[in-house]
C-alpha cells in the first residue's frame, strides 16, 4: 500500500520521493529518542553543579534568548528522570540518548574534584534505564563547557581545552564503564564553533567569523580524537563500547544540473559536514576547504591560512577515530554558486561562496531552517555512503519543531512518517547501512536561543507548572505503534 504525504515538486535521480515505503523495518533496526542535559535537567547549581557557558550566556545575555528564559529548571529532569524513563519505556524504544553535564561531574572543569552527587544522578538514571531494558546512548559534550574554562582559558579557542575534555572523557568512561556502551564524544561541532566562536550567536558568544571558528574546529576534532584513543587504549577491550562524534548537516540540493551548481552544493556539504567528517573518516580537512581558505587568507593579507593545518602525525592520529557515523539532520537547502565576495574582512560564508534558499512549496517547522523535505534525508544518506564508504550510520537526531505546541500534532506524525520512509528507501533501495533512528525529541525542552518558544517533543511539558507535567501528544501514540509494528502504513510487506 502506498500513501502519499508531501507532494513535492522535485523528483530527482529517479527517487519515488513522495511515497510512504510499505516495507517493515529490519528486525535489527533500532529506535531511539534524544535529549541533552542543558535542555532538560534543570538543577543548574544543585548538588555541586557549576555554571556552564549556556547557563552564563542565558543569565548575562537574556536579549539573545528569544523569550529571555534560562535553563535553570527546564523540564526538571534532574528530579523527574524517572518519569522520562517511564515514557521511554512506554514507547518501546531501544535507546535513550542523553548527555552528561561536564559541570555536574567536574565542577571546576578539571579532574581535580569529582562531584559524587552528580555521579550518583547519572548512576541512578542508568539504573532506571537498565531496569526497563533500554540502553543509554551518551553524549559527553552537548555544548555545555564549564564557564570556568571559558573564563580562564578562552574555551575552545585554546588547545589545552582539548586535553581537559579528554581527561573529563576518561573520568566518565571509568565511572560509567558498566553502564554505557554507546558513546558520543561531541554533539554538532559545527554549531559549537560556527555559532559559538564565529557568529557569536550561541554561547559563549565570541564573534570571530572565519578565524576563531576554524581554530575551534581543530581543537574540537583533536579533543574528540584524544577521547577516542583513551577509550580505545584503556576501555575497549574490557567494556566493548563504541565511540563516535555526532555531526549535523542539512542536505544541499544543487539548484540546477550545471557543473557550477553541482560543485557549489558539494562545497556547501564539505564546508559544513566534511570539515569535521573528513579528518575523522578520510584524513585531513577536505581539499576544497583547504584550498579556498588558503587562497582567500593570502589575498586578505594573512601570513598563513586562517584554517589551522594538521601535521602528518595529527592526520594519522585523527583518521579512523570512529566506530559508526552519527548524523543529526533537520533541513534541506537549494544551493547555487555565487561570485566570490570581494576581499575584505574574512567570513565563513565568503569562504564557501554559495547562495542557499528553500523552495516556497516546502513546509517549514519553526523557521525556514527547519524545512520539511523527507527526500533530502535520503539523498544525504546516499551521499554519505558515496563519500565515506559503507560505514554504519546512526541517525542521532531528526525531528520537527513548531511554534504552537499543539497536542493534536498530525503534522509531526506526517513528518516522522515521511522521514522514516526516506530511511526505508535508503536501506532497501540504496543499500545504505543505516542501523538506528533517533527522534528529537521525547519531550519539549529549552531550545537554546529559542528558549521555551518552540516545541519538538512528542510529549508536551507545561513550563509554567512547578510540576513540569508531561502530557503525550498524538505523535507519541503514533510513534509507539510504529516502533511496535515496525511499519509506517496500515499494512506492510516483508
Ligand atoms: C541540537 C539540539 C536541538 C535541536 C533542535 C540540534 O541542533 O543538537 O540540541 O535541540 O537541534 O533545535
Amino acid at each position: 500500500m502506498k500513501v502519499f504525504v508531501f507532494v513535492l515538486s522535485l523528483i530527482s535521480l529517479g527517487f519515488a520521493d513522495d511515497e510512504i515505503n510499505s516495507r517493515y523495518f529490519p528486525k535489527s533496526f533500532k529506535f531511539a529518542v534524544a535529549n541533552a542535559a542543558t535542555q532538560i535537567e534543570g538543577g543548574w547549581l544543585e548538588d555541586g553543579k557549576t555554571e556552564s557557558i549556556w547557563d552564563h550566556f542565558a543569565h548575562t545575555h537574556p536579549e539573545k534568548i528569544g523569550d529571555h528564559s534560562t535553563p535553570d529548571i527546564a523540564c526538571d529532569s534532574y528530579h523527574k528522570y524517572k518519569e522520562d524513563v517511564a515514557m521511554v519505556k512506554a514507547m518501546g524504544l531501544d535507546y535513550y540518548r542523553l548527555s552528561i553535564a561536564w559541570t555536574r561531574i567536574l565542577p571546576t572543569g578539571y579532574p581535580d574534584k569529582i562531584n559524587q552527587a552528580g555521579v550518583q544522578y547519572y548512576k541512578n538514571l542508568f539504573a532506571e534505564l537498565k531496569a526497563v531494558n533500554v540502553e543509554p546512548m551518551v553524549t559527553l559534550y552537548h555544548w555545555d563547557l564549564p564557564q570556568a574554562l571559558e573564563d580562564e582559558l578562552g574555551g575552545w579557542l585554546n588547545e589545552t581545552v582539548a586535553d581537559l575534555f579528554a581527561e573529563y572523557a576518561r573520568v566518565c568512561f571509568e565511572l560509567f564503564k558498566d553502564d554505557v556502551k554507546m558513546w558520543i564524544t561531541i554533539n554538532e561541532p559545527k554549531q559549537v564553533c560556527q555559532a559559538g566562536y564565529g557568529s557569536g550567536y550561541y554561547a559563549p558568544g565570541v564573534v570571530s567569523d572565519g578565524i576563531g571558528e576554524y581554530i575551534c574546529s581543530k581543537n574540537l576534532i583533536m579533543a574528540h580524537a584524544k577521547a577516542y584513543h583513551i577509550y580505545d587504549n584503556e576501555f575497549r577491550a574490557t567494556n566493548q563500547g563504541r565511540v563516535t562524534m555526532v555531526i549535523d548537516t542539512s542536505w544541499s540540493e544543487p539548484g540546477s544540473d550545471s557543473a557550477e551548481n553541482q560543485e557549489a552544493a558539494e562545497r556547501a556539504l564539505q564546508f559544513g559536514f566534511g570539515l569535521y567528517a573528513n579528518p575523522i573518516f578520510i584524513g585531513n580537512w577536505p581539499q576544497v576547504v583547504i584550498d579556498r581558505i588558503a587562497q582567500r587568507s593570502e589575498l586578505e593579507g594573512f601570513a598563513t591560512s586562517r584554517l589551522p593545518a594538521f601535521t602528518d602525525e595529527e592526520i594519522a592520529y585523527v583518521k579512523g577515530t570512529y566506530d559508526y557515523l552519527g548524523l543529526n539532520h533537520y533541513a534541506t537547502k537549494m544551493v547555487n554558486a555565487t561570485a566570490d565576495a570581494p576581499i575584505g574582512d574574512p567570513a565563513y560564508w565568503k569562504d564557501i561562496s554559495v547562495s542557499t534558499w528553500g523552495k516556497p512549496e516546502w513546509p517549514n517547522g519553526a523557521g525556514d531552517w527547519f524545512s520539511v523535505v523527507p527526500w533530502g534525508l535520503r539523498h544525504l544518506l546516499v551521499w554519505l555512503k558515496k563519500t565515506y564508504g559503507d560505514v554504519e550510520i546512526v541517525i542521532t537526531e531528526n525531528g520537527l519543531s513548531d511554534t504552537t505546541g499543539i497536542i493534536e500534532d498530525d503534522h509531526r506524525i506526517s513528518y516522522y512518517q515521511g522521514y522514516l520512509s526516506a530511511c526505508l528507501d535508503a536501506i532497501y533501495e540504496d543499500g545504505v547501512n543505516l542501523s538506528t533512528y533517533t527522534a528529537w525529541s521525547i519531550i519539549d525542552d529549552w531550545e537554546w536561543t529559542s528558549g521555551y518558544g518552540i516545541f519538538l517533543g512528542m510529549h508536551y511539558v507545561n513550563f509554567t507548572d512547578p510540576e513540569r507535567t508531561r502530557i503525550p501528544r498524538k505523535s507519541a501514540g503514533w510513534f509507539t505503534n510504529m516502533v511496535k509494528t515496525r511499519c509506517l502504513v496500515d499494512t506492510c510487506t516483508e
